[in-house]
């Protein structure tokens, strides 16, 4: 049969993800692999899993096994109630819904706002499975202008002022890929200018609670509840193998989201919904989340300093206060994907930065390192090693 004569011609603008290639490599017992997104397995609270196993089969039964609501699972929903309020996240029940995912979450809003050629304004660069999410859409894409402090409110002004932008989406808290920070007064002037011009923001945050050093800085939702919608994720404080994310909207822009939901699965799973909401209203959360950071934070301080030790001059690299990666950009005329091919050869992955900018010129010179998926000794061998190609890809260049 060929198939490619039926499929949708939306499909055109599916590409293959190159995160997911790189996975495939990082199979390669002999590769050291800082291309992933993935958490540490070693933090997956397994006992826990355990017991909490048998408390939701013993408290909810059959109803952990049965079809929900749409919405989610009322125990998870109302935890979250009280939970979001130490993020500064302004919502009643009425507001929060939970989703397969926030990957699921970023589909549904992409099905609901996006007809073919609509655009959205993202930061340049942007998280690469937001865009494989809207592009299936058919998305067309303004991109916003970052510097060390991420998001720059200025362009992203200028881009509403030039473009019939549908919404915004942005990563403001350690993004991903950057791991960088939108600081207290952009978000403000940030909040001050979707409010000015009556448009709808979306505020992606799964790193939040991961955070190494400072204060927790308020989110944009709390400065334009009506304008921002919030999504965040139990994959990084619990086990992205859950699937259970959730997002905080206004009541009446979340009923449309439950409607397109419907016809993707009906719900998220109950069962795993109700681990989530056991591990929420246990109250797990901090001390996990501590054990996590214990994890990561000396892993990025690692490679922070193998950075500073063997990188050649003319590189530069973000310094995260949490998350799950940092940003190297090398100097004007340094091509990553070229590093990344000899890396590779030498037994080390990353993801050349360019695959998370929408414009495809961009980011030739940068790359994305992921630092919670390998021990410190893999950090450091794996950080000599790609200093050492990048020095010589300088010396060809001169
Ligand atoms: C910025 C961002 N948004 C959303 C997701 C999706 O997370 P999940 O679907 O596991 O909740 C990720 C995962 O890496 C991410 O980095």
């Amino acid at each position: 049969m060929n198939y490619d004569k039926i499929y949708a011609t939306r499909t055109s603008r599916i590409k293959a993800s190159a995160i997911r290639e790189l996975l495939k490599l990082a199979a390669n017992p002999n590769l050291i692999s800082l291309g992933g997104g993935l958490p540490s397995p070693d933090s997956f609270p397994l006992n826990l899993v355990t017991e909490l196993t048998e408390k939701i089969l013993t408290k909810y039964g059959s109803t952990a096994l049965q079809y929900d609501t749409t919405e989610g699972f009322m125990p998870l929903r109302k935890g979250l109630v009280d939970y979001l309020q130490n993020y500064g996240i302004r919502a009643g029940l009425e507001n929060i819904y939970i989703s397969s995912g926030s990957q699921g979450f970023l589909d549904q809003i992409g099905k609901l706002l996006i007809s073919p050629g609509d655009y959205v304004a993202v930061e340049g660069p942007t998280y690469l499975a937001a865009l494989q999410a809207f592009n299936a859409y058919e998305a067309e894409y303004a991109q916003i202008e970052t510097d060390d402090e991420g998001l720059i409110p200025e362009s992203m002004e200028e881009i509403i002022n030039n473009y019939p932008i549908k919404f915004i989406y942005t990563v403001p808290t350690f993004q991903n890929p950057t791991g960088k920070t939108v600081g207290l007064k952009r978000r403000e002037q940030i909040a001050e200018i979707i409010l000015k011009y009556d448009m709808l923001l979306v505020e992606d945050d799964p790193y939040g609670a991961l955070r190494y050093k400072g204060e927790t800085l308020p989110t944009i939702q709390s400065m334009a509840p009506d304008n921002v919608v919030y999504a965040s994720t139990f994959s990084k404080i619990f086990a992205p193998g859950l699937r259970v994310g959730f997002f905080v909207a206004p009541e009446k822009f979340a009923r449309w989201m439950v409607l397109v939901k419907q016809g993707v699965d009906l719900n998220t799973s109950t069962y795993t919904q109700a681990m989530a909401a056991e591990y929420l209203l246990g109250g797990y959360i901090p001390a996990q989340v501590n054990k996590i950071i214990n994890i990561y934070k000396p892993k990025l301080v690692t490679m922070l300093d193998a950075l500073a030790y063997y990188f050649p001059e003319g590189y530069k690299w973000s310094k995260p206060d949490g998350g799950m990666f940092l940003w190297v950009e090398g100097p004007k005329g340094i091509d990553m994907e070229e590093v990344y091919k000899k890396s590779i050869e030498r037994g080390v992955g990353f993801v050349p930065g360019k695959f998370f900018f929408p414009n495809p010129e961009d980011g030739i010179e940068t790359m994305r390192l992921n630092f919670t998926n390998v021990s410190e000794e893999e950090i450091k061998s794996a950080v000599k090693i790609l200093a050492e190609v990048a020095k010589e890809q300088l010396e060809i260049l001169v």
